[in-house]
């Protein structure tokens, strides 16, 4: 299973590839500035699909682009495995749900970088009718593991403490 996963995102990044070989203009980033988003902006991607993910599959295929499958997980300091960490968020099902981040706090490993650092997250969902009050802490690293192009985003969470209400 993990061995079609990391398949099936190499075609993916591969045929992006592909796609973009064959324009007929080339997009090169300006000298020094990366295409990568920002930390940041990557929490706030991660937290849209996994917390506001309108379906089991959706959910599953955002905690694959995003954790680690070697992520450590806090939850209300409790030590999580990441396959129960999923199955909670399965759990909960998939009512329609909207995610606002109130804060962030973004430390890059190495300055002005967006390949790796901390992301502190303050955020709110409000999930069908209820409301839930989260932070997430998250560590993210460049993932050698991933066999995928070079044009692919190679970033994924490796700590991940959440504290939520
Ligand atoms: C997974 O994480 C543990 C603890 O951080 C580390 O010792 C181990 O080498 C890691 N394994 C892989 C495959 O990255
Ligand atoms: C976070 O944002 C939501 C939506 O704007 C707001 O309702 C909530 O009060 C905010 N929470 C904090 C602690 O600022
Ligand atoms: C990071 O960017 C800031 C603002 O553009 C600049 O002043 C600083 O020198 C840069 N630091 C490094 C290590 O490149």
């Amino acid at each position: 299973m993990v061995a079609l996963r990391f398949t099936s995102l190499f075609l993916l990044c591969t045929s992006f590839t592909a796609l973009a070989t064959n324009l007929p203009y080339k997009v090169t980033a300006p000298k020094g500035t990366s295409t990568l988003p920002s930390l940041t902006e990557w929490t706030k991607n991660f937290l849209t699909a996994v917390v506001a993910a309108p379906s089991e599959d959706a959910a599953n295929a955002g905690f694959d682009a995003y954790l680690a499958d070697n992520v450590t997980i806090s939850y209300n300091d409790m030590v999580v495995a990441r396959a129960d960490y999923v199955a909670m968020r399965v759990a909960h099902g998939f009512p329609p749900t909207t995610v606002t981040v109130n804060q962030t706090i973004e430390v890059p490993t190495v300055a002005n970088s967006s390949q790796a650092g901390i992301v502190s997250v303050f955020f709110t969902a409000a999930i069908g009718s209820q409301v839930a009050i989260a932070s997430m802490d998250l560590v993210i690293k460049q993932d050698t593991s991933l066999r995928t192009g070079p044009g692919c985003d190679h970033r994924r969470i490796y700590g991940l403490t959440q504290v939520q209400a």
